[in-house]
């Protein structure tokens, strides 16, 4: 598979033709077979933004491939570049926190990011990184088919609601929303909460000591989210 290629690639399994109907075997593939070809062979050593100059470690997901609960982040930090794993610096503690509180443990979820390599000095994604990567998000969410994602932050959020409006955070938690993947027959319920690095953020502005109502928050967003195991 050509790494410079169209992102598109990313969508799929491999086409039949030349590839002497693998796509055809590629259906029967577990999910954690095609998070391995999608990994190897699909991301690849991918150049196809300028991320690829900067990043250290492509940061392609990590966690139970037959997970039931799916959280996306934005794009991996200093940690994560360097240890080539999503949510293992501040941010990462936090959110296995969150995980452990819900009774379940970081190994039984599959967490993974938008934008599988770091913006340099962790600025805001590109809309053309943004573009270039997703499909690669996409491809996995198809993969492990999970009964609930969980979007962290504003940019994980907007992308799997499929808005072009610049939301903010507050109007797209407490709501149930749909992600669509028409293509692969998926309509898997959304929730969308804080970011962990924001809560993180939030509780350097309190007294210490004082509860952090943002982690107060978060717990009844994801306790929300994962009712649906149950029903
Ligand atoms: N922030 C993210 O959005 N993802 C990571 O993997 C780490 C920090």
């Amino acid at each position: 598979m050509d790494p410079s290629g169209p992102p598109r690639a990313a969508e799929s399994p491999p086409r039949a033709g030349s590839d002497g109907g693998l796509r055809a075997q590629a259906q029967a593939w577990t999910p954690g077979q095609k998070l391995e070809y999608l990994r190897s062979r699909n991301v690849g050593d991918c150049t196809r933004c300028k991320l690829a100059k900067t990043r250290t470690n492509i940061v392609f997901g990590v966690g139970d491939p037959n997970a039931r609960v799916m959280f996306i982040g934005e794009a991996p930090g200093a940690d994560e570049d360097r240890r080539g794993e999503p949510f293992v610096g501040a941010a990462g503690r936090r959110l296995t926190q969150w995980i452990e509180r819900l009774g379940m443990k970081r190994e039984q979820v599959y967490i993974a990011n938008v934008l599988k390599c770091r913006p340099p000095g962790n600025r805001d994604p590109a809309a053309e990184e943004i573009e270039k990567c997703s499909p690669f998000l996409r491809a996995q969410v198809r993969a492990i088919r999970p009964a609930v994602i969980v979007a962290l932050g504003r940019y994980a959020g907007m992308l799997l609601i499929g808005t072009d409006q610049d939301l903010k955070l507050a109007q797209m938690r407490n709501r149930r929303f749909t992600y669509d993947d028409a293509g692969a027959g998926l309509q898997i319920p959304l929730h969308v909460t804080y970011h962990p690095s924001y809560v993180i953020r939030r509780e350097g502005e309190l007294p210490p000591g004082q509860r952090n109502p943002a982690d107060d928050t978060v717990m009844s967003d994801l306790e929300r989210a994962l009712r649906v195991l149950r029903s």
